[in-house]
């Protein structure tokens, strides 16, 4: 199993950070592909708290290579203050390797993330709402990348060219925010930004290199791969919930791209889920619960945001949603997070179908206004009513969680390999036989 790949298949936070760093202990290399600062991935050791942003979850085994690769926008000072914390607390980061092709997260993008996220989107007046970016600089980093002509890569940083590079871009992007006429206080400095990030590039100069070199050869000597999605599959740019969305691939979709890897090499994808949905920032929810349940999982699950601390929004399980993102990702088997957070309750409700103007639907709408519309016909099972979260075997799960947990497989078509009950790495099971091999009980 040289390539193994975690993906989110929900609207992210789904726990893929627990997961890949339990798997790590297996693999010789970590790597994230894409989003940014925006991520926000937790791993719970013992008493100890990590919260990547940037840096891979693998980066608490010290005998593993954790590369950032192309696909990734970064913020300097953000990763810089990233490796500054894990130093404190011991943690070795001389293992991680940044891509020179990654692009850089400037102070304009952020700006800009701000101006623009004030806007409405949506088609119609009455689905018009913000997208509530994270507001780290992602869509104009990304946007800026794409239209190449203002886009400054990792590697630009240690060119003699890069002052003139700052220099012409802030000229363009101070006469953009001069005819917005948004932000009075957008006036870029370009000798004082180009000091500033200089000083970061020296910084970091020890962990930039050719990640994708490394990786094609790592390849050719059949080493063991892991890749770390960020976001869900749901915030995909080309097939989520458009336009409320991030703006990278962050679907199965984009592991290829943006680690710079071929695509036959990636033969394992493990899509993960929470046992119910979130969503952080706009956009359409069917399942969304604005009530006592929601807040009820919102209170057992800690359901707030790991980058900007906002409430997540809580509903019942998608298993349109899921079983539409698990196909698209052509995930191998889900690892199932956050199963003791609907411990308490009598009755748990599974999204089985969609009625949009009538009609039942089964496939996943292509348009928001259409999901927005779609009112989610419910199957309900009954809860089991018992704490989980000291359970080590599947045997020993509640009968009622057992059929909650083999109902969400048939609906979404895959085999359940992994079941989480807690953040903690000890609390996990692995019915992957494979997997339980590897790790488990
Ligand atoms: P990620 O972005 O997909 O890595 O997920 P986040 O770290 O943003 O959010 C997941 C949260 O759930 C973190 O606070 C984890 O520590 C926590 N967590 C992980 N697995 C479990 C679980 O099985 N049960 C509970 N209650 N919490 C979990
Ligand atoms: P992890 O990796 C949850 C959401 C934002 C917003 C939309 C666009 O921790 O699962 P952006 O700043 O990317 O332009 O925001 O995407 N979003 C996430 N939601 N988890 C994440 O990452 C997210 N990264 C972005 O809330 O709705
Ligand atoms: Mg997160």
């Amino acid at each position: 199993m040289p390539g193994t790949c975690v993906v989110g298949l929900q609207w992210g936070d789904e726990a893929k950070g627990k997961l890949v760093d339990l798997l790590t202990s297996d693999f010789e290399i970590v790597v994230r592909y894409q989003g940014g600062a925006n991520a926000g991935h937790t791993v719970v050791v013992g008493d100890q708290t990590y919260k990547l942003h940037h840096i891979p979850s693998g980066i608490l085994s010290h005998n593993v290579k954790n590369l950032i690769s192309p696909g990734v926008v970064l913020n300097p000072p953000t990763i810089l203050d990233e490796i500054d914390a894990l130093a404190k607390r011991n943690v070795k980061v001389d293992n991680l390797m940044i891509s020179d092709r990654s692009h850089v997260v400037l102070p304009w993008h952020i700006a800009e993330d701000r101006l623009l996220n004030a806007a409405k989107v949506g088609g119609v007046a009455e689905s018009s709402e913000n997208i509530g970016t994270t507001l780290r600089g992602i869509g104009p980093c990304y946007r800026d990348k794409v239209g190449r002509t203002m886009a400054v890569r990792f590697g630009d940083m240690y060119r003699p060219e890069f002052k003139q590079q700052i220099e012409r871009i802030v000229e363009s992007k101070n006469q953009v925010f001069q005819s917005l006429n948004g932000d009075a206080n957008v006036a870029l400095d370009a000798a004082a930004i180009f000091e500033e990030y200089s000083g970061y590039a020296e910084r970091l100069k020890p962990h930039v290199g050719d990640t994708t070199a490394l990786l094609l050869d790592a390849i050719d000597e059949d080493k063991n791969i892991l890749f770390e999605g960020a976001q869900g599959a749901l915030l995909d740019i080309d097939h989520g919930t458009f336009p409320f969305v991030t703006s990278s691939n962050s679907s199965g979709a984009g592991v290829f791209s943006g680690a710079g890897v071929p695509a036959r090499f990636v033969n394992r994808i493990i899509g993960v889920i929470k046992a119910y949905s979130t969503r952080v920032g706009g956009g359409p929810f069917p399942t969304e619960q604005d009530n006592d349940d929601g807040q009820h999982i919102r209170d057992r699950g800690n359901e707030y945001g790991t980058t900007t601390g906002r409430p997540r929004r809580c509903g019942w399980f998608d298993a349109v949603a899921v079983r539409y993102t698990a196909r698209l990702s052509g995930v191998d088997m889900l690892s199932l997070m956050m199963l003791d957070v609907l411990a308490a309750l009598p009755e748990i409700k599974v999204c089985v179908a969609y009625e949009i103007d009538g009609k039942r639907v089964e496939h996943f709408p292509s348009h928001s206004d259409d999901l927005r519309r779609a009112v989610p016909i419910y199957e309900t099972l009954p809860g089991w009513q018992q704490e989980i979260t000291e359970v080590e075997r599947v045997e020993d799960l509640p009968e009622n969680a057992i059929k909650y947990v083999n109902r969400i497989s048939e609906l979404v078509g895959r085999p359940v390999g992994v079941i989480s009950v807690g953040p903690d790495r000890r609390q996990t099971m692995f019915l992957d036989k494979d997997l339980a091999q590897r790790f488990g009980n």
